[in-house]
């Protein structure tokens, strides 16, 4: 039995530890946010956070995840209180397919957490190894800024949600 948690929830799980955590994630948790694009760790639409950081959940082995903390889209807030990323998104109309975003949410998730200001070099870089195929990639810079400041406010006192 391998036990994570989940947006918060504790899970124990009697899978393999080599299956995928994106299959687990999909299948077993039903949190549908991470999709199957590639499987190999080439296009980013499977991102999720372990402990925070960004990773690729088609090549991550559940047994990777064990004892630690997963976070998917969906932790990130909710349809009627959306966290700061979904909002920037969503008020940047930053998604046109949406098959890759929120991949891309959950890694600019992991750069705003290490950094709160980051410059446009800095956003390209982080956002490296998410590919939009659709073009919207001007749209997906602002909302990260966006987000950005409204993570801001929230430190500053008001609602929101800052993290993870
Ligand atoms: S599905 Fe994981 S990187 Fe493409
Ligand atoms: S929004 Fe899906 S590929 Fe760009």
């Amino acid at each position: 039995m391998i036990k994570l948690i989940g947006n918060g929830h504790e899970h124990t799980l009697g899978a393999e530890p080599d299956t995928p955590l994106l299959y687990i994630l999909r299948d077993q948790l039903g949190l549908n946010g991470p999709k199957f694009g590639c499987g190999l760790g080439q296009c980013g639409a499977c991102t999720v956070l372990l402990n925070g950081e960004a990773v690729f959940s088609c090549l991550t082995p559940l047994l990777l995840a064990a004892g630690k903390e997963v976070t998917t889209v969906e932790g990130l807030g909710t349809e009627g209180s959306p966290g700061p990323m979904q909002r920037a998104f969503i008020e940047e109309q930053a998604a046109q397919c949406g098959y890759c975003i929120a991949g891309m949410m959950m890694r600019a998730q992991a750069l705003l957490r290490k950094n709160s200001s980051p410059s446009d070099v800095d956003i390209r870089t982080a956002m490296e190894p998410n590919l939009c195929r659709c073009g919207t990639h001007m749209r997906i810079m602002r909302a990260i800024k966006r987000a950005a400041a409204l993570m801001k406010t929230a430190d500053a006192g008001t609602s929101g949600r800052a993290s993870p």
